[in-house]
């Protein structure tokens, strides 16, 4: 399998990149079909490796998946009950495989879900999500490495969320869209991808209210229907082409997006001195005659998004001054520090704040991503670095971006893959 990426620097990009579905929101509606007997067929459903995992795990439960023609997914599930464990060899590669806890529960009140264990990122407890289906009636227990959830008398109720968790949030949708009663979700998340998943699953016969803001209100229905539907785009891949705009002094449209998902990311991209400017089929971003440093902090939806900052990092690393970064979600996204270093960048690390010093230039070494986002986060560097960047473990890259060497080499870098 492709696990390495090199990439010769100096180019500048121009031209159109066409923005694929969203990985998180993906992930989450093929989680969801499960809650509806009959075919489910997904659109704009990218062909990345962590969809090609949830189609395992959605197989291994005992659901038929099948890629059509037209590039959408069909999702077969049986009548009567499915498997209900997912095993630890595939939840080990794909964290989002514990979105199945709240599907199976609102499916037949039972889900046995293996803990993913250690992240790149950080600790990434389950508690919120506990808590929420423990609200909705289910009984857990944690045991050799699985969570064991059992709900006999399902009902609606109200769960406070401490922190705005979009896999909580997502998990609690699922169960109470098939859970009597009324459930109530506060400080709820509010990404596009937890409105994406209330309209996929209105669109099978839930009644959801309120996605997108704090306060979601779940009426539980009986049945689900299966139904078509097309997913949104994602904004963390345009985000990605946008900086690579930037970071190499071009100019790149993208087109297949939503540009107020892309707000925050516009916005900080502005303040870094490019030119950005929504048009009919998308967004355009035209790199400005130098990159300004700029702060950052991350934060939940609207803030600006985790999952950009190590790609805004990078391009920081070249500005024309001294950046602060603050990581407010995950606590261990600074890993990329030490191969932007190996490139010459000059960053800082303490806690959760990072420093960046930009660089005149940045230079062609050979670096690893250590994770999904500072994967992304090197080839922008690499994009921008005087010579030849070997990307070892690239194939984090390849779980979240669908043909990046393909998109990339069309708008005129130099990318190959081993
Ligand atoms: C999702 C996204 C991921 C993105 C993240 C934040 C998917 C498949 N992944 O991950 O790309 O970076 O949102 O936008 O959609 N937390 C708890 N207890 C819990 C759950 C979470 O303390 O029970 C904490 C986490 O440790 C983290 C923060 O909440 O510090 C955010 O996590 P969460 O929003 O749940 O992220 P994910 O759903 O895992």
């Amino acid at each position: 399998m492709t696990n390495r990426m090199i990439i010769t620097g100096g180019n500048r990009l121009f031209g159109q990149v066409r923005i694929s579905g969203a990985k998180n929101a993906g992930l989450v509606l093929m989680a969801a079909s499960i809650l509806a007997e009959g075919e489910t067929i997904l659109d704009n459903l990218p062909r990345i490796r962590d969809v090609e995992v949830m189609t395992q795990i959605l197989n291994e439960l005992g659901v038929v998946t099948r890629w059509n023609p037209d590039d959408s997914l069909s999702i077969l599930v049986p009548e009567g009950r499915l498997n209900c464990t997912t095993s630890y060899e595939l939840a080990k590669k794909l964290r989002a495989s514990n979105l199945l806890m709240g599907a199976l529960l609102g499916r037949q009140g039972e889900a046995v879900i293996s803990l993913p264990g250690g992240c790149d990122i950080g600790s990434r407890p389950m508690d919120l999500h506990i808590k929420g289906v423990q609200a909705l009636g289910a009984a857990t227990v944690i045991e050799h490495g699985y969570i064991y959830a059992q709900s006999h008398k399902p009902g609606g109720a109200r769960v406070y969320l401490d922190f705005p968790s979009v896999g909580a949030t997502e998990n609690i949708m699922m169960m109470a869209s098939r859970t009597p009663g009324v459930s109530v979700i506060e400080n709820a998340a509010k990404e596009p991808e937890i409105v994406d998943l209330a309209n996929f699953l209105n669109s099978m016969g839930a009644r959801i209210r309120g996605a997108g803001t704090d306060v979601i209100k779940v009426e539980g229905v009986s049945q689900l229907r299966p139904c078509r539907y097309a997913i949104i785009p994602d904004r963390i891949e345009a985000g990605t082409y946008m900086v690579a705009a930037a970071i190499t002094g071009g100019e790149v449209k993208v087109q297949n997006i939503i540009p107020m998902h892309l707000h925050p990311i516009s916005a900080k991209l502005q303040e870094t001195g490019a030119y950005v400017e929504e048009c009919d089929e998308g967004i355009l971003v035209r790199a400005g005659e130098k990159i300004l440093p700029v702060d950052i902090k991350t934060l939940p939806y609207p803030g600006f998004p985790t999952d950009m900052q190590s790609q805004m990092m990078a391009l920081l690393c070249c500005s024309q001054g001294s950046s602060v970064i603050v990581e407010n979600v995950f606590e261990n996204r600074f890993q990329i520090v030490d191969e932007l270093k190996r490139m010459g960048a000059n960053i800082k690390v303490e806690g959760h704040t990072a420093i960046v010093e930009g660089q005149p230039c940045l230079y062609g070494a050979r670096v690893k991503a250590t994770d999904l986002r500072a994967g992304a986060a090197l080839v922008l560097a690499a994009l921008a670095a005087r010579g030849e960047t070997v990307i070892d473990d690239a194939g984090h890259v390849f779980r979240g971006y669908e043909k990046m060497p393909e998109k990339l080499t069309r708008l005129g870098a130099v990318v190959r893959t081993e």
